[in-house]
């Protein structure tokens, strides 16, 4: 059995690029029966940046419900949220003690978010070692992560090396997993879809809104009746992902012939998406109508989780000799 583990902070609700970017990707891993699959939802981490508790907690609740509406099997994985473990914390401290400085004051997205951010706290510095934490914590051999992230798994294969080699094998050293063949979803400007470029699409929007959305997407002026390259048309980008291929065959060859406008894109684009997603809408909706069944679903996975969590930690401490049993 592998066990593969992956996180997402609770700072915004989960966009078109991460559904398809990393939400679906993980889904389809874990649906193979040789796969113990963690999702979790980082509150923790979320914490370095949104403060107010209400708001952070909606956001968990909105990234829960994004996984289960997109397919995650919650009774076959486990999907739960980071800070129902607090344990975990525990484990940082122990991580932290083995973390040298400089790697952390090394790390590419602490200086990005530091010079980006007015609030640098100490937790934005030592968040790669919560990340290690949550990895190292349950023995995850496989990490699904963006490029973004990879210098963090470093980071947690060090610390665990580092762990390993004074007190032999504690800890399971995790491989990252980072899908080279997804394509980088474009947002509606054409940029990679990003949450900090306000270029992205949610699709559990209602409709009209959806679609107030994706008309606005970034077009050139090219006349209707004249041929478009489908190919640098970021509308077409986007309907290949979510239309047939022979849908998007289709869009390509209106595209190219002429006398079809980025408007009658948009539409069927639109049409798509709707159609593509309506299960995942009305399950998000339900789900978000009832937040004490998705407080529940978070609860029971958190309890199934923690008797791993506890056993990982029971193996540290005895390791560096603070409870011996
Ligand atoms: P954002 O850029 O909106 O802040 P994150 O960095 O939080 O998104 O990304 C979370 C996950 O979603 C990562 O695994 C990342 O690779 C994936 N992802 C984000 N944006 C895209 C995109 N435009 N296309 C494909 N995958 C994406
Ligand atoms: N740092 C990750 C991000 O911002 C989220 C995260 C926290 C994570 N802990 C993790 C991802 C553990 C994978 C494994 O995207």
């Amino acid at each position: 059995m592998q066990r593969i583990l992956t996180g997402i902070q609770s700072t915004n609700q989960p966009h078109l690029g991460n559904i398809l970017g990393a939400i679906q990707p993980m889904i389809l891993l874990s649906q193979s029966p040789e796969m113990e699959s963690f999702a979790f939802i980082a509150d923790l981490h979320a914490l370095t940046t949104v403060k107010e508790g209400q708001d952070r907690r909606h956001k968990a609740r909105q990234v829960a419900a994004t996984w289960i509406a997109c397919g995650f099997d919650v009774e076959k994985n486990r999907l739960y949220c980071q800070s129902d473990l607090p344990e975990v914390t525990e484990l940082t401290w122990y991580l932290n003690c083995f973390t040298p400085f400089p790697m952390l004051a090394n790390a590419h997205s602490f200086k990005d978010k530091s010079n980006r951010l007015s609030d640098v706290n100490a937790g934005l510095f030592t968040y790669p070692v919560l990340m290690a934490a949550d990895i190292l914590g349950y023995d995850a051999h496989l990490v699904p992560v963006g490029k973004d992230q990879l210098q963090h798994l470093e980071m947690t294969r060090d610390i665990a090396h580092s762990i390993n080699h004074r007190y032999g094998n504690v800890l399971v050293v995790p491989e990252p997993k980072v899908a080279e063949e997804t394509m980088l979803i474009p947002g509606t400007d054409g940029q990679k879809m990003s949450k900090s470029y306000g270029n992205f699409i949610d699709i559990f929007l209602p409709e009209k809104e959806l679609k107030k959305v994706v008309m606005g997407i970034l077009t050139d002026s090219t006349p209707l009746e004249s041929p478009k390259d489908a190919e640098s048309c970021v509308v077409y980008q986007l309907f290949r992902c979510v239309g047939s291929p022979e849908q998007a065959l289709q869009m390509r060859n209106n595209l190219q012939a002429g006398g079809y406008g980025y408007g009658h894109a948009k539409s069927e684009l639109l049409g798509a998406l709707l159609h593509h997603f309506s299960q995942a809408r009305t399950i998000y909706c339900e789900l978000m109508q009832d937040p004490s069944e998705l407080e529940r679903i978070l609860a029971k996975g958190a309890e199934r989780t923690r008797p791993i969590l506890q056993e990982t930690l029971q193996r540290v401490r005895n390791a560096l000799g603070f409870s011996i049993s």
